[in-house]
Parts: structure tokens; sequence; C-alpha cells
């Protein structure tokens, strides 16, 4: 088994990849974001739409990057689920039409254990197992003890909103736009946090590893309605709207640094592991890193290209899942709500 092509269309990104072990040949992603930014969110069918018309594109541009051909490839790895169902159809579609075209396996991975598994794809240290594994996205918030690529346990996961979602959603009250992530991000920097704001955390009981964050969402919502921000010219409110994602940042990413070092506390591990878009943010990291120098466990993160969506992540674990005996066939599907 020598080389992979991975496909991933769970959500909005269309991504193709040429891997081989756990290296990248080749990783190529287009999106259908500018089409969901007006509705302030992914809508389904557009993002179907789009995977049907670019997946082919996309896979011809990660093989001519990766100076491979067709008949080249020895294994198809995609993503099966969880994501939206007709967006991974589009995906598992193409992939077993190539596999079967070409006589040659097709595996299904999960999405969610592949954003985990992006800090392995990483050119400098690689994590070791075991760890504890934190999946930020849009969909999913969870932590699982890991003791090997296919041995996990759920510690705690979101009783409500993903992270990724609650980002997205203040940003929508705020009229910033489409993804919230990288925006709240960027305007937090232009606060210190000396205008006092503070948002509730969520407590979910002493031994709880769980996470919600509706209650910080409502409390933001709260104080835009009753502090009249979103009223407010742009020049006027550019400060206020910078302290309050500053407030709720931090009382989101706080939450999710909590839980983790609790986790490696209860695991007794000396590891963690982050993966998913939220794994993108820079205060996120330093946090992560900080909380592991006083409880002595060591943070590792995906490059930032692999932290989105990627059909890297998918080649890379559908490979190391192929060698261990996992075998999916032509009557692969998707698994919108696949256990994580
Ligand atoms: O993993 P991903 O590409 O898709 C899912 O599997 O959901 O993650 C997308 C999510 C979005 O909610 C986006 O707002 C968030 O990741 N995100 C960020 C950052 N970049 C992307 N959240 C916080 N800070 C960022 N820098
Ligand atoms: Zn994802």
């Amino acid at each position: 088994m020598k080389l992979v092509l991975g496909i991933e269309t769970s959500c909005d990104e269309t991504g193709a990849a040429v891997t081989t072990g756990r290296k990248v040949i080749s990783n190529v992603v287009t999106s259908s974001l500018h089409l969901h930014k007006k509705y302030g969110g992914v809508v389904p069918e557009i993002a179907s739409r789009c995977h049907v018309e670019y997946i082919v594109e996309v896979v011809k541009e990660a093989l001519k990057t990766a100076g491979k051909k067709v008949s080249d490839v020895d294994l198809v790895a995609v993503t099966n689920g969880p994501g939206l169902v007709g967006a991974l159809l589009a995906g598992i579609s193409f992939a077993k039409a190539f596999a079967y075209a070409r006589r040659i396996p097709v595996i299904g991975v999960n999405h969610v254990l592949a954003h985990l598994y992006s800090a392995f794809l990483n050119e400098g240290e690689v994590p070791r197992f075991p760890f504890v594994g934190l999946v930020v996205s849009g969909g999913h918030t969870a932590l699982f003890h890991c003791r090997d690529v296919d041995r996990k346990s759920l510690l705690g996961q979101t009783q409500d909103d993903a992270v990724g979602e609650a980002y997205d959603k203040v940003a929508k009250m705020l009229g910033l736009g489409y993804p919230g992530g990288p925006v709240i991000e960027r305007a937090a920097r232009a606060s210190n946090g000396s205008a006092g704001i503070s948002f509730p955390k969520s407590y979910l009981g002493k031994d709880s590893l769980d996470f919600s964050f509706s209650g910080i969402k409502t409390a933001v919502l709260y104080y835009v309605r009753d502090n009249g921000i979103r009223g407010q010219r742009p020049e006027a409110r550019g400060q206020r709207i910078a302290d309050v994602c500053y407030a709720f940042q931090e009382a989101a990413l706080d939450a999710l640094v909590a839980n983790t070092a609790a986790a490696c506390a209860k695991t007794k591990s000396s590891s963690v592991v982050v993966g998913g878009g939220v794994a993108a943010n820079k205060r996120l990291r330093d946090k992560l890193a900080e909380a592991g120098r006083l409880n002595g466990f060591k943070a590792f993160f995906p490059e930032f290209r692999y932290c989105l969506d990627n059909g890297a992540m998918i080649g890379v674990l559908g490979q190391e899942l192929y060698k261990r005996g996992y075998r999916s066939d032509l009557r692969l599907n998707a698994e919108p709500n696949l256990k994580a």
C-alpha cells in the first residue's frame, strides 16, 4: 500500500490530498464559504451542490500537484461522518466510483477522529499515545482519552453548542460576519480586558468534564442588547465590540482549558492533542501551553493548514486504519451522527 487519495466533504470544504504513511504529498482545499456568508452559517444544500461541482477538479489538482496519475492511487480514504448528510454523500459517492473504476479499496474515516489525528501530520515532534484529545470545531466539542488510533473513550462533550458554533453565533450577534472564529480572535486582540466585562462560565458539576456554551452565548446576547452595541455606528462601537469579543473568548477558552487540565489529572496523562477549526486559535494555544506548564502536560496542535477540514488528515488516518485491518466496501454510506 503506497499511495492514498484522501477525500473530505463533511461540511463546506471540499478537500483532496495525496498521502503516503504520515507524509502529505499534496493537499488541496476549496470551499463554498463565500456562498454561505450572507446566511451567517452553512446552508446544507448549497454545500452539497458545491461538492458535486468541485470534487473532480479538486482531486485532479491534488494528483497534479503531487505529480501522480489516477492509476498511481492504491487506496481511497473518505470521510463518512459525522457531518451534513448531503455533503458527505457527495464525497462518498465520488470515492466509491473512483475505487470501483480502479478496482482498489475504499475506507470510510471518522471526521472527529481525523481532526485529532491531524497533529500527527506535523513535520516536527508528533504526539505519542496515550493522550487526552480535545476536539474543538464548528460541530463538535469533546474530550477523549486516546490509548491508540482505534482505542479511545469519551470523557466529556458539549451539552449544547459546539465552541466553534458559539464563536459563529456571537459573531453574528455582533454583525461581524461568518465564520466567527477568526474575526472574534482578531477583534479581541484590540482589548486588554480592562473594560471589566465578564461572562459566566457554565458549571456542570464537580466531576463533570462536559461543556456548555449556550449560557455564555445568551449572556453575550443580553449584554449586546442592554448596552445598545449593535445599534451604534461602526466607528463608535469598535472598542466596545473588541471588549465583548475579549470577554466572550476568555470565558469560552477558559472552560476548554479547565476541563482539559482536569481530564489530564483524571487520566494521569502528560500529553494533550488538540484538533478542529478552533485549534487554529492562538489564544487557545497560549492558554493551553501555560496550563500545561503549570499542570505538567504538553499540548500538541496541528499546523495551521491542518486545523480546518482537509483531505490530508483523512488520507493519513485512513491508511493507518487500513494497515490495522479496518475495511469498508462499496456499501459504504454516510453516517451523519456517527458516534465519535
Ligand atoms: O473543523 P472545522 O473546519 O469544521 C468543522 O468540522 O466544524 O471548524 C470550523 C469552525 C468554525 O466554527 C470557525 O468559526 C472555527 O472553527 N474557527 C475558529 C478559528 N478559526 C476557525 N474559532 C476560533 N478561533 C479561530 N481562529
Ligand atoms: Zn471539521
